[in-house]
């Protein structure tokens, strides 16, 4: 956590009692956690709990069926702070949401070209700053049909940092990588998040690497939080359920790689 947060300041995040289902299926059923500033903060769970829809309905992509939310103390609710919130954030989506018609270059100025604010010689240096980052600069003028897995990952995170957010939402980063890129994936988070200081809720089925880069834990199932606290509580926990998640996880682990 950022030592200079003052102990009264709010959470960047704040969620209470959040329900939210579609038809007849409730996917969350009562989720509250909160963010704390500078921190990081993975969300595990099995395909299908809900953590998308999570993430989705605290950016606003979905409508919450009841509970509340807060920015920075302030309640999502009221119209201004959603805008805030939106500003201040980005979202790495989960199968990267790139425009196959533009370039690396043209992907990444795109967020600074809606946002509106400075100048086009303000942008373009953001843009080579963050593409120069992400060891992306010589792919500048290519598309993204001509990257690998790994580098299309980068230049997502690219576009999503281009805009210097406060928070940054990763849906499953690492989707479709393999272990070494998944690996890289969660070494590039880490260290651009001590870099630049950013919040980062990240959702993932990398339990591992999540353990090392996280602060924070949030376990998702059966649409309630079985588990919230520091990465080190959950690894060292023995709690039976916590357990037998991360057996399943290293079991399913070792059957993919061999
Ligand atoms: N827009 C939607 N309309 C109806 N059902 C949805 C929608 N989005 C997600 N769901 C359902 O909600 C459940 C949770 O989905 P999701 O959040 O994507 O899971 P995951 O934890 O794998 O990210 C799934 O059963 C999914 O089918
Ligand atoms: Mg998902």
């Amino acid at each position: 956590m950022n030592p200079s947060t003052a102990p009264s300041e709010p959470p960047v995040l704040e969620i209470r009692r959040l329900r939210k289902g579609f038809a007849e299926r409730e996917v969350l059923r009562d989720i509250s956690f909160q963010v704390p500033t500078g921190s990081i903060v993975s969300i595990l769970g099995r395909s299908g709990t809900g953590k998308s829809v999570l993430l989705k309905c605290v950016v606003g992509l979905l409508e919450a069926d009841s509970g509340e939310m807060f920015y920075r103390g302030a309640p999502l609710a009221k119209s201004e702070c959603r805008i805030a919130l939106r500003r201040a954030s980005s979202y790495v989506f989960q199968h990267n949401a790139l425009f196959d018609s533009a370039t690396v270059r043209e992907n990444v100025l795109l967020p600074l070209q809606a946002r509106g604010t400075g100048s086009p010689k303000e942008w373009d240096k953001n843009v080579r700053d963050v593409l120069a980052r992400l060891e992306l600069e010589d792919a500048a003028e290519r598309y993204p049909a001509e990257l690998s897995g790994g580098m299309q990952k980068r230049l997502a995170v690219a576009r999503a940092l281009v805009t210097q957010p406060e928070l940054v939402f990763f849906d499953e980063p690492t989707a479709g990588l393999d272990p070494l890129r998944r690996n890289a994936v969660f070494a590039m988070i880490s260290k651009l998040q001590r870099e630049r200081g950013f919040t980062a809720v990240v959702v993932t089925h990398d339990v591992q690497e999540a353990l090392v880069v996280s602060s924070r834990i949030l376990w998702l199932d059966a649409g309630l939080v079985r588990f919230d606290g520091p990465a080190a509580e959950f690894e060292t926990s023995d709690d039976a359920q916590i357990c037998e998640f991360r057996d399943n996880i290293a079991a399913l682990r070792t059957a993919l790689r061999s």
